[in-house]
């Protein structure tokens, strides 16, 4: 080979990935001494799921990361087979992992799902403290093996976790903890009091300020034309009663319409979340570049009018604006589009167009459809029904005369927000697809396009 052919990896060029190997769930979202940082799920030695680390990257401006050591490395007491997700929380100047060991023992009923902790002085190096909430501290009624992901938060003089854990007689619940000190932990109640629809939940995370849950939920059946992924995403809105633990749901809705959203979190001390853009059971095309998986760009979230509202936390150097009058086209393998339009009647947006693949877009009657069916190399998840089948997701267009929509666009994804909705779904085109074609029907429309430098 050439000197000057010596191949360069191919990657997103702004989404978190682990660089080499696999990723999942992002983990332990915290600003300390002034950075973001991110970690997640991470196994570095295969583009598979194997025994978990924690991956870590941190940022000054939510949009460039820079990679960290790994965190966390699996291996020490009540952790032998994998450090999996959990959260974090900085207590005088220390920040502090709350997290899953997993022992697999002899599997089945032998699994032991405990919380461990961990801290560090300089938000680089960890010194593990082993398990904190035991199997003794976990009532009858729920399963070790199956008991995951804290989520830790402190209110007045207590820290409080919300825990994914399987009622032994039942399904998936949410349960709450708390503690003086991190390292002793009491049960409060269990959240929601009833068996989720899905066999297992995963990853509660509960924004106090804003009474805000959100969850995932392992082969839950679609509700109509929700929840189609068979392991889904959904928020809720009520108060979470100290005392009791218990929490008095005022309304349930989906996170994210698209194909690829799992496990989102938000970060301790800032209004941003993330969430792991793809999804279990399915074929991951990226393999063969050496990695798999890859984190969503950061959300802002707030609560408008009792619904959730998210909008992407990016934006770059503008490289087009124009007056769009019936249609555009222009070309580029990633970026972000930013298209306004007052009374907006039709609109259909072609992204990484190559030949006769592209990635479509389209406004119909009053919902956005999105079509990965041509997109390129096929994905192929669990999912039987007939808009999965047909690489459809839908979700609803907000009813504001001035609508803009933001598409984030990257080697191997789309992310699109609209009206506080997002929709975020993988795509695998050819590398060099790069045509965008936009027709639309409006009073007005500008189209804005940013690059990511
Ligand atoms: C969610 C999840 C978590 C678990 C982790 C393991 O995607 O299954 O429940 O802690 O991934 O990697």
């Amino acid at each position: 080979m050439k000197k000057e052919e010596k191949s360069v990896a191919v990657r997103p060029n702004f989404h978190i990935t682990g660089e080499q190997g696999w990723i999942n769930d992002p983990n332990g979202l915290v600003v300390f001494q002034g950075r973001y940082h991110a970690f997640f799920q991470y196994y570095p030695h295969d583009v598979h799921w194997g025994p978990m680390h924690w991956g870590h990257v941190v940022s000054d401006d939510l949009v460039h990361w820079e990679r960290l050591p790994i965190a966390l490395y699996p291996g020490g007491k009540g952790e032998e087979n994998g450090c999996f997700s959990g959260s974090a929380i900085v207590w005088q100047d220390k920040l502090y992992l709350l997290y899953t060991g997993f022992t697999e023992n002899g599997g089945g009923e032998e699994i032991r799902q405990l919380q461990c902790l961990a801290s560090s002085d300089d938000g680089i190096h960890f010194v593990k403290h082993g398990v904190v909430i035991g199997e003794e501290d976990l009532p009858e009624g729920y399963c070790p093996w199956d008991f995951r992901d804290p989520k830790i938060w402190r209110k007045e003089d207590t820290f409080y976790c919300v825990v994914a854990a399987k009622a032994r007689e039942g399904r998936g619940r949410i349960i709450l903890f708390k503690s003086q000190d991190l390292f002793k932990w009491e049960f409060v109640g269990d959240l929601l009091g009833t068996d989720s629809p899905g066999i297992m939940i995963e990853c509660p995370d509960y924004c106090d300020e804003k009474e805000l849950l959100f969850y995932c939920e392992q082969f839950q059946p679609n509700e109509g034309n929700l929840h189609l992924n068979v392991h889904t995403n959904r928020f809720c809105l009520g108060k979470l009663e100290y005392e009791s633990g218990k929490m008095q749901v005022e309304k349930s809705g989906i996170i994210d319409y698209g194909f690829d959203f799992y496990a989102p979190q938000s970060f301790a001390g800032a209004d941003v979340m993330i969430g792991w853009l793809n999804m279990w059971d399915r074929n991951v095309p990226a393999e063969k570049y050496g990695f798999a998986g890859m984190l969503t760009v950061p959300r802002r979230f707030s609560v408008r009018d009792g619904e959730l509202h998210q909008t992407p936390v990016i934006s770059g150097e503008q490289v087009v604006k124009t007056q769009v009058s019936g249609g555009l086209q222009d070309n580029a393998t990633s970026g972000v589009l930013r298209i306004e339009a007052t009374g907006l009647k039709n609109l259909t947006l072609r992204l990484r167009k190559k030949g006769d693949e592209y990635t479509q877009l389209s406004l119909q009657e009053g919902q956005w459809v999105f079509d990965r069916s041509k997109s390129g190399e096929e994905i192929v998840g669990a999912e039987k029904d007939a808009d999965s089948l047909a690489g459809i997701r839908r979700m609803p267009k907000s009813t504001e005369e001035k609508t803009l929509l933001t598409v984030v666009m990257d080697t191997f994804s789309v992310e699109i927000f609209e009206g506080g909705k997002a929709l975020s779904a993988t795509v695998y085109p050819d590398l060099d697809a790069d045509g965008i074609e936009l027709s639309v029907e409006a009073d007005d429309c500008v189209y804005v396009r940013e690059e990511i430098k």
